[in-house]
Protein backbone atom coordinates (compact mmCIF):
# COMPACT_ATOMS: atom_id res chain seq x y z
CA UNK A 1 0.00 0.00 0.00
CA UNK A 2 0.94 3.45 -0.19
CA UNK A 3 3.65 5.48 1.55
CA UNK A 4 1.17 7.85 2.83
CA UNK A 5 -2.92 8.02 3.15
CA UNK A 6 -4.69 11.60 2.82
CA UNK A 7 -7.39 10.88 5.68
CA UNK A 8 -9.78 14.65 6.57
CA UNK A 9 -7.25 16.93 5.43
CA UNK A 10 -4.27 14.90 6.78
CA UNK A 11 -1.01 13.01 5.30
CA UNK A 12 -0.66 10.05 7.58
CA UNK A 13 1.43 7.20 7.50
CA UNK A 14 -1.24 4.33 6.55
CA UNK A 15 -0.44 2.62 10.08
CA UNK A 16 -1.35 5.99 11.66
CA UNK A 17 -4.43 6.10 9.63
CA UNK A 18 -7.86 5.45 11.90
CA UNK A 19 -11.46 5.76 11.40
CA UNK A 20 -14.12 5.38 14.69
CA UNK A 21 -15.95 2.33 14.88
CA UNK A 22 -18.97 4.51 14.79
CA UNK A 23 -18.14 5.83 11.17
CA UNK A 24 -21.29 5.58 8.99
CA UNK A 25 -19.43 3.93 6.31
CA UNK A 26 -18.49 1.04 8.94
CA UNK A 27 -21.49 0.70 10.50
CA UNK A 28 -24.24 0.93 7.79
CA UNK A 29 -21.86 1.29 4.53
CA UNK A 30 -23.31 4.93 4.20
CA UNK A 31 -20.51 6.06 1.48
CA UNK A 32 -19.51 6.51 -1.66
CA UNK A 33 -16.33 5.97 -3.38
CA UNK A 34 -13.99 5.99 -6.59
CA UNK A 35 -11.39 4.33 -8.20
CA UNK A 36 -9.07 5.96 -10.81
CA UNK A 37 -6.36 4.70 -12.83
CA UNK A 38 -3.10 6.52 -13.16
CA UNK A 39 -0.60 5.98 -15.95
CA UNK A 40 3.31 7.08 -15.46
CA UNK A 41 1.84 9.76 -12.63
CA UNK A 42 -1.02 10.86 -14.77
CA UNK A 43 -4.60 10.61 -13.47
CA UNK A 44 -6.94 9.33 -16.44
CA UNK A 45 -10.29 10.70 -16.74
CA UNK A 46 -9.47 12.60 -13.52
CA UNK A 47 -12.13 15.34 -13.82
CA UNK A 48 -14.60 12.79 -15.29
CA UNK A 49 -13.92 10.39 -11.80
CA UNK A 50 -14.42 13.31 -9.39
CA UNK A 51 -17.48 14.92 -11.63
CA UNK A 52 -19.03 10.88 -10.88
CA UNK A 53 -17.85 11.40 -7.48
CA UNK A 54 -20.08 14.79 -6.93
CA UNK A 55 -23.26 12.97 -8.34
CA UNK A 56 -22.67 10.12 -5.63
CA UNK A 57 -22.31 12.57 -3.10
CA UNK A 58 -25.53 14.39 -4.73
CA UNK A 59 -27.25 10.88 -4.97
CA UNK A 60 -26.78 9.90 -1.22
CA UNK A 61 -27.22 13.63 0.11
CA UNK A 62 -23.71 14.42 1.38
CA UNK A 63 -22.07 17.69 0.68
CA UNK A 64 -18.74 17.14 -0.74
CA UNK A 65 -16.10 17.95 2.03
CA UNK A 66 -13.85 19.24 -0.63
CA UNK A 67 -13.69 21.62 -3.95
CA UNK A 68 -13.13 20.11 -7.51
CA UNK A 69 -9.92 22.22 -7.13
CA UNK A 70 -8.95 20.63 -3.81
CA UNK A 71 -9.39 17.23 -4.82
CA UNK A 72 -7.22 17.94 -8.00
CA UNK A 73 -4.23 18.85 -5.95
CA UNK A 74 -4.61 15.78 -3.42
CA UNK A 75 -4.84 13.47 -6.33
CA UNK A 76 -2.02 15.09 -7.83
CA UNK A 77 0.37 15.05 -5.07
CA UNK A 78 -0.58 11.30 -4.41
CA UNK A 79 -0.14 10.41 -7.55
CA UNK A 80 3.20 12.61 -7.89
CA UNK A 81 4.64 10.88 -4.38
CA UNK A 82 3.26 7.34 -4.74
CA UNK A 83 6.30 4.64 -5.04
CA UNK A 84 4.63 3.04 -8.44
CA UNK A 85 4.64 5.03 -11.75
CA UNK A 86 0.92 3.33 -12.78
CA UNK A 87 -1.44 3.30 -9.38
CA UNK A 88 -5.30 2.77 -8.46
CA UNK A 89 -6.04 5.39 -6.75
CA UNK A 90 -9.01 5.09 -3.86
CA UNK A 91 -10.82 7.85 -2.98
CA UNK A 92 -14.06 6.92 -0.30
CA UNK A 93 -15.86 9.78 1.37
CA UNK A 94 -18.41 8.64 4.40
CA UNK A 95 -21.46 10.24 6.39
CA UNK A 96 -18.57 10.18 9.30
CA UNK A 97 -18.92 9.12 12.52
CA UNK A 98 -22.15 9.15 14.73
CA UNK A 99 -22.34 9.52 18.74
CA UNK A 100 -24.99 6.95 18.89
CA UNK A 101 -25.69 4.02 16.16
CA UNK A 102 -28.97 5.90 14.18
CA UNK A 103 -30.26 5.11 10.77
CA UNK A 104 -31.42 8.34 10.25
CA UNK A 105 -28.66 11.03 9.37
CA UNK A 106 -26.97 12.98 12.17
CA UNK A 107 -28.04 16.33 12.20
CA UNK A 108 -24.15 17.40 12.64
CA UNK A 109 -21.77 14.93 11.25
CA UNK A 110 -18.78 15.13 9.63
CA UNK A 111 -17.61 13.43 6.79
CA UNK A 112 -14.29 10.85 6.45
CA UNK A 113 -12.79 11.60 3.68
CA UNK A 114 -9.92 9.36 2.44
CA UNK A 115 -7.56 8.89 -0.88
CA UNK A 116 -4.78 6.08 -0.85
CA UNK A 117 -2.61 4.68 -3.59
CA UNK A 118 -2.37 1.21 -4.31
CA UNK A 119 0.12 -0.46 -7.71
CA UNK A 120 -2.39 -0.72 -10.61
CA UNK A 121 -2.12 -4.04 -11.07
CA UNK A 122 -3.14 -4.63 -14.74
CA UNK A 123 -4.43 -7.67 -15.77
CA UNK A 124 -1.85 -10.61 -16.92
CA UNK A 125 -1.54 -10.53 -21.11
CA UNK A 126 -2.82 -14.02 -20.87
CA UNK A 127 -6.10 -13.06 -19.99
CA UNK A 128 -6.20 -10.45 -23.09
CA UNK A 129 -4.29 -13.03 -25.36
CA UNK A 130 -6.78 -16.35 -24.82
CA UNK A 131 -9.66 -14.34 -22.96
CA UNK A 132 -11.41 -15.14 -19.41
CA UNK A 133 -14.21 -16.90 -18.32
CA UNK A 134 -17.23 -15.40 -16.76
CA UNK A 135 -20.42 -17.06 -15.44
CA UNK A 136 -24.19 -15.72 -14.83
CA UNK A 137 -26.34 -14.51 -11.90
CA UNK A 138 -29.65 -12.51 -11.59
CA UNK A 139 -28.85 -8.93 -11.00
CA UNK A 140 -29.97 -8.84 -6.86
CA UNK A 141 -28.88 -5.61 -5.95
CA UNK A 142 -30.87 -2.77 -5.16
CA UNK A 143 -32.31 0.40 -7.72
CA UNK A 144 -29.90 2.84 -7.11
CA UNK A 145 -26.89 1.01 -9.33
CA UNK A 146 -25.75 4.33 -10.62
CA UNK A 147 -24.05 5.58 -7.88
CA UNK A 148 -20.77 4.11 -6.75
CA UNK A 149 -21.70 3.35 -2.90
CA UNK A 150 -19.41 1.61 -0.66
CA UNK A 151 -22.55 -0.64 -0.14
CA UNK A 152 -21.10 -3.53 -2.08
CA UNK A 153 -21.73 -6.93 -0.20
CA UNK A 154 -24.45 -7.79 -3.10
CA UNK A 155 -21.35 -6.87 -5.18
CA UNK A 156 -18.69 -8.98 -3.55
CA UNK A 157 -21.43 -12.05 -3.49
CA UNK A 158 -21.99 -11.83 -7.15
CA UNK A 159 -18.23 -11.69 -7.79
CA UNK A 160 -17.38 -14.45 -5.44
CA UNK A 161 -19.63 -16.56 -7.47
CA UNK A 162 -17.31 -16.05 -10.60
CA UNK A 163 -14.24 -16.48 -8.18
CA UNK A 164 -15.47 -19.99 -6.56
CA UNK A 165 -16.22 -21.60 -10.35
CA UNK A 166 -12.39 -19.97 -11.18
CA UNK A 167 -14.00 -17.12 -13.61
CA UNK A 168 -12.80 -13.92 -13.61
CA UNK A 169 -16.50 -11.76 -13.27
CA UNK A 170 -20.08 -12.63 -13.22
CA UNK A 171 -22.80 -11.03 -15.66
CA UNK A 172 -25.66 -9.73 -14.22
CA UNK A 173 -29.03 -10.15 -16.07
CA UNK A 174 -32.02 -8.28 -14.49
CA UNK A 175 -35.49 -9.09 -15.67
CA UNK A 176 -34.50 -10.55 -18.87
CA UNK A 177 -31.55 -7.76 -19.92
CA UNK A 178 -28.13 -6.97 -19.40
CA UNK A 179 -27.24 -4.64 -16.77
CA UNK A 180 -22.95 -5.06 -16.03
CA UNK A 181 -20.67 -7.24 -14.44
CA UNK A 182 -20.48 -7.58 -10.43
CA UNK A 183 -17.26 -5.22 -10.85
CA UNK A 184 -17.27 -3.89 -14.97
CA UNK A 185 -19.56 -2.85 -17.34
CA UNK A 186 -20.24 -5.12 -20.31
CA UNK A 187 -20.26 -4.62 -24.04
CA UNK A 188 -21.70 -6.79 -26.21
CA UNK A 189 -20.40 -7.41 -30.22
CA UNK A 190 -23.23 -8.62 -33.02
CA UNK A 191 -22.30 -9.02 -36.52
CA UNK A 192 -19.81 -6.15 -36.45
CA UNK A 193 -22.14 -4.10 -33.88
CA UNK A 194 -20.95 -2.86 -30.71
CA UNK A 195 -24.01 -3.30 -28.00
CA UNK A 196 -24.04 -1.37 -24.77
CA UNK A 197 -26.72 -1.05 -22.18
CA UNK A 198 -28.37 2.15 -21.55
CA UNK A 199 -27.06 3.88 -18.80
CA UNK A 200 -29.33 4.45 -16.19
CA UNK A 201 -30.05 3.65 -12.45
CA UNK A 202 -29.73 -0.23 -12.73
CA UNK A 203 -25.73 0.15 -13.86
CA UNK A 204 -22.75 2.35 -12.86
CA UNK A 205 -22.12 5.22 -15.55
CA UNK A 206 -19.10 3.60 -16.09
CA UNK A 207 -15.62 6.30 -17.53
CA UNK A 208 -13.97 3.26 -19.37
CA UNK A 209 -17.70 2.48 -20.96
CA UNK A 210 -17.50 5.89 -22.12
CA UNK A 211 -14.26 5.95 -23.09
CA UNK A 212 -14.82 2.60 -25.13
CA UNK A 213 -18.01 4.29 -26.69
CA UNK A 214 -16.26 7.21 -27.78
CA UNK A 215 -13.46 5.32 -29.39
CA UNK A 216 -16.29 3.26 -31.31
CA UNK A 217 -17.29 6.89 -32.62
CA UNK A 218 -14.36 8.05 -33.38
CA UNK A 219 -13.44 5.01 -35.40
CA UNK A 220 -16.26 3.94 -37.04
CA UNK A 221 -17.07 1.02 -35.59
CA UNK A 222 -21.18 1.12 -35.39
CA UNK A 223 -22.78 0.56 -32.28
CA UNK A 224 -25.78 1.14 -30.43
CA UNK A 225 -26.78 2.22 -26.97
CA UNK A 226 -30.02 0.56 -26.40
CA UNK A 227 -31.48 -2.33 -24.16
CA UNK A 228 -29.82 -5.53 -24.70
CA UNK A 229 -31.71 -8.76 -24.11
CA UNK A 230 -29.95 -11.85 -21.95
CA UNK A 231 -30.50 -13.67 -25.14
CA UNK A 232 -28.52 -11.08 -27.24
CA UNK A 233 -25.83 -11.50 -24.75
CA UNK A 234 -26.13 -15.64 -24.36
CA UNK A 235 -26.14 -15.13 -28.40
CA UNK A 236 -22.89 -12.70 -28.59
CA UNK A 237 -20.05 -12.97 -30.99
CA UNK A 238 -17.79 -11.04 -28.55
CA UNK A 239 -18.66 -10.38 -25.04
CA UNK A 240 -16.19 -7.45 -23.22
CA UNK A 241 -16.04 -6.37 -19.62
CA UNK A 242 -14.05 -3.12 -18.86
CA UNK A 243 -13.53 -0.99 -15.83
CA UNK A 244 -10.62 1.28 -14.73
CA UNK A 245 -8.63 -1.24 -13.29
CA UNK A 246 -9.36 -3.81 -16.20
CA UNK A 247 -9.11 -2.12 -19.40
CA UNK A 248 -10.85 -4.19 -21.73
CA UNK A 249 -10.95 -7.70 -21.56
CA UNK A 250 -12.65 -10.26 -23.73
CA UNK A 251 -14.68 -12.74 -22.24
CA UNK A 252 -14.59 -16.36 -24.29
CA UNK A 253 -17.40 -18.15 -22.18
CA UNK A 254 -20.42 -17.85 -20.25
CA UNK A 255 -21.41 -20.17 -17.81
CA UNK A 256 -19.16 -22.76 -19.61
CA UNK A 257 -20.59 -22.13 -23.37
CA UNK A 258 -18.21 -20.62 -26.11
CA UNK A 259 -18.70 -16.85 -26.55
CA UNK A 260 -18.87 -16.75 -30.64
CA UNK A 261 -15.50 -19.03 -31.23
CA UNK A 262 -14.67 -19.27 -27.94
CA UNK A 263 -11.25 -16.91 -29.07
CA UNK A 264 -11.12 -13.01 -28.11
CA UNK A 265 -12.91 -11.56 -31.56
CA UNK A 266 -11.43 -8.95 -34.01
CA UNK A 267 -13.94 -5.86 -33.07
CA UNK A 268 -11.81 -6.65 -29.62
CA UNK A 269 -8.44 -6.62 -30.79
CA UNK A 270 -9.26 -3.43 -32.80
CA UNK A 271 -10.91 -1.78 -29.59
CA UNK A 272 -7.71 -2.99 -27.37
CA UNK A 273 -5.65 -1.44 -29.93
CA UNK A 274 -7.40 2.17 -29.64
CA UNK A 275 -7.65 1.98 -26.20
CA UNK A 276 -3.59 1.49 -25.81
CA UNK A 277 -3.17 4.25 -28.48
CA UNK A 278 -5.85 6.77 -26.96
CA UNK A 279 -3.85 6.57 -23.31
CA UNK A 280 -0.66 7.04 -24.90
CA UNK A 281 -1.87 10.15 -26.64
CA UNK A 282 -3.26 11.35 -23.15
CA UNK A 283 -0.81 10.50 -21.65
CA UNK A 284 1.78 12.91 -23.88
CA UNK A 285 -0.52 15.39 -23.42
CA UNK A 286 -0.96 15.73 -19.87
CA UNK A 287 3.24 15.33 -19.09
N1 LIG B 1 -15.37 -0.78 -10.28
N2 LIG B 1 -19.75 -1.35 -12.81
C1 LIG B 1 -19.41 -1.66 -11.54
C2 LIG B 1 -20.43 -2.30 -10.66
C3 LIG B 1 -18.12 -1.35 -11.07
O1 LIG B 1 -17.78 -1.64 -9.81
C4 LIG B 1 -17.17 -0.77 -11.96
C5 LIG B 1 -15.78 -0.42 -11.54
C6 LIG B 1 -17.58 -0.48 -13.27
C7 LIG B 1 -16.66 0.18 -14.26
O2 LIG B 1 -16.53 1.55 -13.97
P1 LIG B 1 -15.23 2.37 -14.38
O3 LIG B 1 -15.02 2.14 -15.81
O4 LIG B 1 -15.61 3.76 -14.09
O5 LIG B 1 -14.09 1.86 -13.56
C8 LIG B 1 -18.88 -0.78 -13.66
C9 LIG B 1 -14.14 -0.34 -9.71
C10 LIG B 1 -12.96 -0.48 -10.57
C11 LIG B 1 -14.00 -0.95 -8.33
O6 LIG B 1 -15.02 -1.04 -7.66
O7 LIG B 1 -12.89 -1.31 -7.93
Amino acid sequence: MTARVFLNGQWLAPQDAHVSVMDRGFLFGDGVYEVIPVYSRQPFRLEQHLGRLQKSLDGIQLANPYSLDEWIGFVTQLAGEAEWEDQSLYIQVTRGPMAVRNHAFPKDVTPTALLLAEAMSTPPASQREQGIAAVSAADIRWLRCDLKTTSLLANCLLRQLAVSAGCVETVLFRDGFLTEGSASSIFVVKNGVLLAPIKNHLMLPGITYDVVLELAAQHGLPHEVRDVTEAETRDADELWMCSSTKEVLPIVTLDGRAVGDGTPGPAFARMYDWYQEFKAKVMRATA
